[in-house]
């Protein structure tokens, strides 16, 4: 596929799937190979006949929906922000808790792709905080609209590439090596819960000390989309609780009333 002919054909479709062409043109290629796999499945010869043929068949929306989730993740992406969730956001969220007699201290983890980022919380959360809040327990949810995505967090087995941000030597702490691969231990499973969720659709009911919505929401989706997710996410924040974002990641005009906690590591605040 010429890559003119792929801009085009985002460029047309993107609009109509509520995402946005900006956030997709990085990672275009693979999305084009994706949409390329798939009209070929279908025995349709070019980029135009897939455009008639989505126009014929309503139900294909959702498998070219499909092609545009962006799987990508790491353990620890965005070194600086796991370490000011360590040195500040967390302490004091469980400060709050503990303070108040103890309890959990609730994360969500939404676009959770295959476990880095919750598993990340977990790491950090078992091995520098927990000895300090005894009297305050972690619980993680974490969502992601990709089945396969979410059977491999489930699995937790991530090659070695995926763990090359992590601090030195919690590898070792907190993995099993096989010929596999790099396989979290239970004792960092246990916190965290699994489930499949389009945040178009659905979203988890309970209040959360802790959102993490990063590279989906405002990389992708459009600006009607990211404002109805906003209030979505806002909705199902405690007082006081925090949202990140990712890294150049803004959110939508007038952010809902959310205070920044630190704008350079995109962490938020209702106040
Ligand atoms: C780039 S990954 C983000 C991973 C992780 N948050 C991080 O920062 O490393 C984007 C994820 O969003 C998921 N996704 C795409 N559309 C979604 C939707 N409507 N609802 C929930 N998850 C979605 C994709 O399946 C993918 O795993």
């Amino acid at each position: 596929m010429r890559d003119v002919e792929g801009i085009q054909f985002l460029q047309w479709c993107l609009p109509r799937l509520q995402l946005c062409w900006p956030g997709y043109r990085k990672v275009r290629r693979q999305v084009y190979k994706r949409i390329q796999r798939r009209f070929q499945s279908l025995d349709l010869p070019s980029l135009t006949d897939y455009r008639i043929y989505l126009e014929v068949h309503p139900e294909e929306w959702e498998v070219l929906d499909s092609c545009c989730w962006i799987p990508i993740s790491r353990f620890y992406r965005d070194k600086s922000l796991f370490l000011f969730l360590e040195q500040e956001v967390m302490p004091q969220l469980a400060q709050q808790i503990g303070a108040n007699g103890g309890g959990i201290l609730r994360c969500w983890s939404l676009a959770c792709a295959s476990g880095e980022e919750p598993y990340s919380l977990s790491l950090l959360w078992k091995l520098k905080l927990q000895a300090r809040f005894p009297n305050v327990r972690l619980v993680i949810l974490a969502t992601d609209i990709d089945d396969q995505a979410i059977a491999r967090a489930q699995r937790g087995c991530y090659p070695v590439s995926s763990l090359r941000d992590l601090p030195e030597n919690w590898g070792g702490q907190a993995f099993d090596h096989t010929v596999e691969g790099f396989w979290i231990k239970p004792e960092f499973r246990e916190s965290v819960t699994f489930l499949v969720q389009d945040i178009r659709r659905v979203a988890p009911e309970e209040a959360f000390d802790l959102i993490l919505c990063r590279y989906l929401a405002f990389t992708y989706f459009d600006a009607a989309l990211q404002s109805n997710t906003l209030r979505q996410l806002v909705g199902r924040m405690q007082i006081g609780g925090a949202l990140v974002i990712g890294n150049g990641e803004t959110l939508p005009e007038g952010g809902l009333g959310l205070t920044p906690w630190s704008e350079k590591e995109g962490v938020y605040r209702r106040a």
